[in-house]
C-alpha cells in the first residue's frame, strides 16, 4: 500500500528509530511491502521508515532511472533491516541529492565513497555485510541518516549548495550539454 511521506518539520524524521526485533516478520514483511510501493509510487530511489512515520530501523534502496534520478543505477528493491555502518571510505565525493521528505530542494552532499554496511536484507534471516560504492554508497548513507533522524540539508557544506528543483534541472542541462 501507498503511504503518505511525512515532510521536513515533522518530528518523527528528527527522532532516532527503534531496533527491528527478531519474530516480528509478519509486521515487517508488510511495512517493507509499503516501503517498495511508496518508493515506486513517488519515483524514490531510497526510502526509510520514519518517511512514513514509522520510527523503526528499515531502509529500502529501490535504485532505477526514472524522472528524478536520470542517471541511478538499476537494481531490484530490496530491504535492509537494522543497517549498521562498518567502515566508511575516507574518500569522498561531493554529489546531488533530493529527498522524499524535502520536496523541491535539492542539495551538494560530501559522502565516502566506499562503505560497509552491516545488515539483514529480507527476508534473510542473519545479518551480512554489504559493500557499496558510488551512488549505491550515497544512497545507503542517505537512508541511514534517515533512522539517526538527520536529513540531508544538515550536511551541505554551506547553504549555497542548496538548490530549488526549478534551477537544478538548468544546472543538470546545463551539465548535460558541456559533457
Ligand atoms: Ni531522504
Amino acid at each position: 500500500m501507498v503511504r503518505p511521506i511525512i515532510q521536513m518539520g515533522n518530528p518523527l524524521l528528527r527522532a532516532p528509530a527503534q531496533p527491528i526485533e527478531a519474530g516480528d516478520d509478519t509486521s515487517i514483511n508488510e511495512l517493507i511491502t509499503d516501503l517498495f510501493d511508496t518508493a515506486a509510487a513517488t519515483k524514490g530511489v531510497g526510502i526509510a521508515a520514519p518517511q512514513i512515520g514509522v520510527s523503526l530501523q528499515v531502509i529500502v534502496i529501490a535504485s532505477g532511472p526514472n524522472a528524478r534520478y536520470p542517471d541511478a543505477p538499476v537494481c531490484d528493491p530490496f530491504a535492509v533491516i537494522n543497517p549498521v555502518i562498518q567502515w566508511m571510505s575516507g574518500e569522498t565525493e561531493k554529489d546531488w541529492e533530493g529527498c522524499l521528505s524535502i520536496p523541491e530542494i535539492r542539495g551538494l552532499v560530501t559522502r565516502s565513497k566506499r562503505i560497509k554496511v552491516l545488515g539483514r536484507i529480507s527476508p534473510a534471516k542473519e545479518p551480512v555485510i554489504l559493500e557499496y560504492e558510488g551512488f549505491a554508497a550515497r544512497i545507503f548513507q542517505h537512508e541511514m541518516d534517515h533512522l539517526q533522524g538527520k536529513l540531508f540539508i544538515d550536511r551541505v557544506e554551506s547553504t549555497l549548495d542548496l538548490v530549488t528543483e526549478q534551477e537544478y534541472a538548468i544546472i543538470r542541462a546545463a551539465k548535460d550539454s558541456s559533457s
